[in-house]
């Protein structure tokens, strides 16, 4: 299967012969939030230029600030936490479950303090955390939560796509994600004024936008009343390139997203058999959408070597996989 069709290259085709008129430049992206909403279940889609601005977006607009603490994973890809930072607050780490590598609701408790905003949860590889506690824990303890799905399209926990968790959900188009136009991202969620002040802040801090307008029309520039900013915001919008690009993948999501899942059986078959690895564990209640394969290499006996692994792995044509400290091995 061709990771990029004649679909996207369609849209690209019909984006550049738009001529990025400005009465045209919204045309791809609008297409895309739409179609993305519809996707995954959410009221509200705002694209982004990268998965990390738009967390950096959410936490704008969720009101957090200067030394706020926001409780973070310590497992995940470093944005997660970067973007707390960016945002000028504390990450604070709670611990994972050892089991599912996702973060540990008892870990988040411990960890809150009188400076605790929120929380961010990751679907790490493509595996959503334990929902039903965690959204407990942040009602109880009125916290916001953010869902850092860029690992996780279409992956389900309790037969709801992820995405539908949070005050604010955020996907990565970076280009080792499901669905990718090289660099881009898109922040959900259903709230509407949410909506609205993230739509604000990632463009740049306009007026005439809003939740559903990505766009400042004519009737706003040449309105001499009109006043062009209401805060301070970044430009984080996508280009209609990527979006028609994103467009085609969202199309397309599901056979994408299949395929990797039909990847991940070809390993569990592989390794059914070897006391070496002990794998991501799957709780019931999700259905993991594999972003990528996890596995913890068991280096508690004196033969097994993460760099003897990694020759005879590279040797049988492994290639494509990342590894962390203590020897965990990620394909
Ligand atoms: C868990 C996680 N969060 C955030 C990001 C950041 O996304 P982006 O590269 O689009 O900024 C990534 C990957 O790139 C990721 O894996």
């Amino acid at each position: 299967m061709k990771r990029i069709s004649d679909i996207e290259k369609k849209y690209v085709m019909e984006a550049l012969d738009n001529e990025f008129a400005s009465s045209k430049n919204n045309v791809f992206n609008q297409r895309m939030e739409i179609a993305f909403s519809k996707k995954i279940g959410a009221s509200f889609s705002i694209g982004h230029v990268n998965g990390t601005a738009t967390m950096h977006t959410a936490l704008n607009a969720l009101n957090v600030g200067t030394g706020d603490e926001v409780i973070v994973p310590p497992l995940t890809m470093s944005s997660t936490s970067l973007a707390v930072l960016q945002n000028g607050s504390l990450p604070v780490f709670a611990d994972i479950n050892l089991d599912t590598f996702n973060i540990d609701v008892n870990s988040i408790e411990k960890n809150i303090s009188n400076k605790t905003k929120g929380v961010i949860t990751v679907s790490l590889y493509g595996l959503t955390p334990d929902y039903d506690k965690i959204n407990r824990l942040c009602k109880e303890r009125n916290l916001f939560l953010l869902e850092d799905n860029a690992q996780c399209l279409l992956g389900k926990y309790k037969n709801k796509f992820a995405g539908n968790f949070g005050d604010f959900s955020s996907f990565s188009f970076q280009a080792s994600k499901h669905i990718t136009c090289g660099e881009g991202g898109i922040l959900t969620t259903d709230n509407e004024d949410l909506a609205d002040r993230a739509r604000r802040f990632s463009s740049l801090g306009y007026a005439g936008i809003g939740a559903n307008k990505g766009k400042i029309t004519k009737e706003d520039i040449q309105d001499p009343s009109y006043d062009r900013h209401l805060c301070i915001g970044f430009n984080y919008r996508l280009s209609e390139v990527n979006a028609a690009v994103i467009l085609g993948q969202i199309e397309r999501a599901d056979e994408l997203v299949a395929q990797r899942v039909a990847v991940a059986k070809i390993y569990d078959d592989a390794i059914s058999d070897s006391n070496i690895f002990i794998k991501q564990k799957i709780p019931q209640e999700c259905s993991n959408s594999y972003w990528s394969y996890a596995l913890i290499l068991n280096t508690n006996s004196p033969e097994i070597d993460w760099y003897k692994f990694k020759k005879i792995h590279n040797a049988n044509g492994g290639e494509g996989y990342y590894a962390a400290r203590n020897a965990r091995v990620y394909c």
